[in-house]
């Protein structure tokens, strides 16, 4: 199996950066303050329950790309799980700018998570008059180093063993850690999920084929969740005039397909080149995987 490339880079560069954080300024409940000094009460039910939802956007530059479509994912979840939205997503926007300010951010992430706040005792049905907690912070970003775009990288296919409402972006990722650490383990980078034959997504993007010179992705239902950028690479597609189709397809369809891809905020378009040590086609980034990269390479460029 191919090697993952990348890990001990990532480990020096997280060492290198702890001081830093400490200077980094976040937002919670109203107030920007220190990463150091950012505190949760250990009874907030997202510490206890998972009771919470998130969103990653990622910035080009200062630019935020498609808020919007962020902020409406974000107000989506809220509503899944019942969570009241008050004023957050409309405040969202202001929160990030001016987080990008403080923080003389470009070229990250920064992270947002909203949960049902804290009260005593601990219940698991809703408190009543419980006050949500906002969080938005920046992300240290760790984009896949650049071969992994040349030379695709490694899969395995595991079951997917997430609820039934993968459409709302909740902070209860377990199953999702789980996958990606086994693939991890496997010297896999990416888990593929499986349900009932068909593909869902990867344990933290979403998955693409080329069957038949079709791009072909899930559709958008409760089994995955709906991501920013496959929403911008089906539009690129159409755009280069591909044909695109949004169907479940079979792992064994995968396995024969010309090509297969990954996308998401942080990794965009990355090849897949291998699964359950297969490889897909000649085992080779293919060329409607390689346009794509490059239209949403040029995209995100011409806004930053
Ligand atoms: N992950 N599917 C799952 C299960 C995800 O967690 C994500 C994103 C995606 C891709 O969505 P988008 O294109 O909007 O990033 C698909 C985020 C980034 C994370 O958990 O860090």
């Amino acid at each position: 199996m191919q090697p993952v490339l990348g890990y001990t880079t990532r480990h020096i560069e997280h060492t290198t950066t702890f001081w830093r954080a400490a200077l980094t300024i976040v937002y919670l409940n109203g107030e920007y303050l220190p990463l150091a000094e950012a505190r949760v009460p250990v009874e907030d039910r997202g510490f206890l329950f998972g009771d919470g939802i998130y969103e990653v956007v990622r910035l080009y530059g200062i630019q935020p790309f498609r808020l919007q479509a962020h902020v409406q994912r974000f107000a989506h979840s809220a509503d899944g799980i019942r969570l009241p939205l008050l004023h957050a997503a409309e405040e969202l926007p202001g929160i990030i700018d001016r987080l990008t300010v403080e923080n003389d951010l470009r070229d990250t992430e920064v992270y947002v998570q909203y949960t049902r706040g804290h009260a005593h005792p601990r219940t698991h049905a809703f408190p009543p008059e419980v006050r949500p907690t906002l969080l938005v912070m920046p992300l240290e970003m760790h984009v896949p180093p650049a071969t992994a775009y040349e030379q695709g990288m490694p899969a395995i296919t595991l079951p997917d063993l997430r609820w039934r409402r993968c459409d709302i972006k909740s902070t209860m990722l377990v199953p999702n850690l789980m996958a990606k650490q086994q693939a991890r383990e496997q010297g896999a980078w990416e888990a593929i999920m499986v349900r009932d034959g068909l593909v869902t997504e990867g344990s933290s993007t979403n998955i693409f084929a080329v069957i038949g010179g079709r791009v072909v992705t899930h559709p958008t239902n409760c089994s995955i969740l709906g991501g920013i950028s496959r929403e911008v690479a089906l539009g690129l597609a159409a755009e280069l005039g591909l044909v695109v189709l949004e169907q479940a397809f079979t792992v064994e369809q995968m396995l024969n397909a010309q090509e297969v891809f990954l996308t998401s905020t942080t990794q965009e378009v990355l090849p897949l080149t291998q699964i359950d040590g297969r490889p897909v086609a000649q085992g080779r980034p293919g060329p409607v995987t390689l346009r794509l990269r490059e239209a949403f390479r040029n995209l995100v460029l011409a806004k930053s």
